[in-house]
């Protein structure tokens, strides 16, 4: 089996590739990136083989086309930095390089795609989302993929055999996301904030909802949408919205601390209030139930983080 992930040194990409290495030790997988946006240490433990390059460049997929036949794509790399105002490189890179992946993978390779699509094409649709309710991007970067979501059913429906799968991560957190910086996860700033002991600050009042999600949880997503018989497109969240300030309660708990957040105002015009993947679709055609509540979640990455000397 060959297996291509982009992306793969990022933080789920990094996850993915590791998780995938211990599943099929047999297969050869090939890891690509560009590190605009990675950590060459999340791949320390990767044994197949790196090709750095950028999927927004269509001659790099010839290059990758000439030399390699995979069997599936696992498609992560983006920019994911949310706050990006550059239309036209947010969709170069998101979406049109996505469609340069498509022509070579699904017609040349015959091969299954699964890439990364976001809970930003939801915006402040109402809660919870569903994959055929209201879409409604508030940045660039949520339309980006929206356009990847719009672009995977035109070949899907064009190609009736093509195996796309397109997964909505909602609010991923997990170890392997501190190159991220202040676009890591909430779960990961707060956390390195209040093991600092400083307290942990909010957009005024903190009821914000966030339906968290663990890496663990998402990289299974990913497994089951490779193994199972899909197409199509899938919410991947834990299923629940949970406040920040709920969550500062669990980190409170965590790590043994006891600060009351610091409430400031909110500097964007455009923010999700209130985000929940309704799984409804994902439980019955994939076959994913969610395992990490955000309690566990955050107790488990804190015992990693610790254990790094990351906090
Ligand atoms: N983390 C989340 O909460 C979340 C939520 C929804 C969707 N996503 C999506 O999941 C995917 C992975 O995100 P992440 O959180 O791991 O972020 P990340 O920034 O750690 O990973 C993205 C990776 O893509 C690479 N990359 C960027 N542009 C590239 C290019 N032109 N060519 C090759 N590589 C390139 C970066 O170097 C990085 O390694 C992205 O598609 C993102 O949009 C993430």
């Amino acid at each position: 089996m060959r297996i291509l992930v982009t992306g793969a040194a990022g933080f789920i990409g990094s996850n993915l590739v590791k998780a995938l290495q211990n599943r099929y030790p047999e297969a050869e997988i090939v890891a690509v990136d560009d590190f605009s946006s990675a950590s060459f240490e999340n791949l320390l433990d990767f044994k197949g083989e790196l090709v750095t390059g950028d999927v927004s460049d269509r001659r790099f997929w010839e290059y990758l086309a000439d030399l390699y036949e995979f069997d599936a794509v696992f498609h992560q790399a983006a920019i994911t930095d949310t706050t990006v105002t550059d239309q036209r490189r947010m969709t170069e890179v998101n979406t049109l390089a996505f469609k340069y992946l498509l022509e070579v993978a699904v017609k040349r390779w015959g091969a299954k795609v699964i890439y990364a699509s976001s809970a930003a094409v939801y915006g402040n649709c109402p809660a919870p989302m569903r994959e055929d309710g209201c879409l409604k991007p508030e940045n660039v970067y949520g339309f980006s993929k929206l356009m990847m979501d719009r672009t995977a059913e035109v070949y899907l429906r064009r190609f009736p055999r093509a195996q796309i799968v397109g997964l909505r991560y909602f609010n991923v957190y997990g170890p392997g996301e501190a190159h991220k910086g202040r676009f890591a996860s909430m779960v990961y700033q707060l956390a390195v904030k209040m093991a600092r002991g400083e307290r942990p600050r909010l957009f005024k009042w903190g009821e914000q909802r966030r339906d968290f999600v663990y890496v663990k949880d998402v990289v299974k997503a990913n497994l089951l949408a490779f193994e199972r018989e899909v197409r199509g497109i899938f919410n991947v969240g834990f299923g629940k919205g949970r406040s920040f300030n709920e969550l500062v309660e669990i980190l409170n708990r965590v790590l043994g601390t006891d600060f009351e957040p610091e409430y400031i105002d909110n500097p964007y015009p455009f923010y999700q209030n209130y985000t929940e993947a309704d799984l409804t679709r994902s439980k019955t055609l994939l076959g994913y139930e969610p395992e990490w509540p955000l309690e566990r979640g955050v107790e488990e990455y804190v015992k990693l983080l610790r254990e790094e000397g990351k906090i």
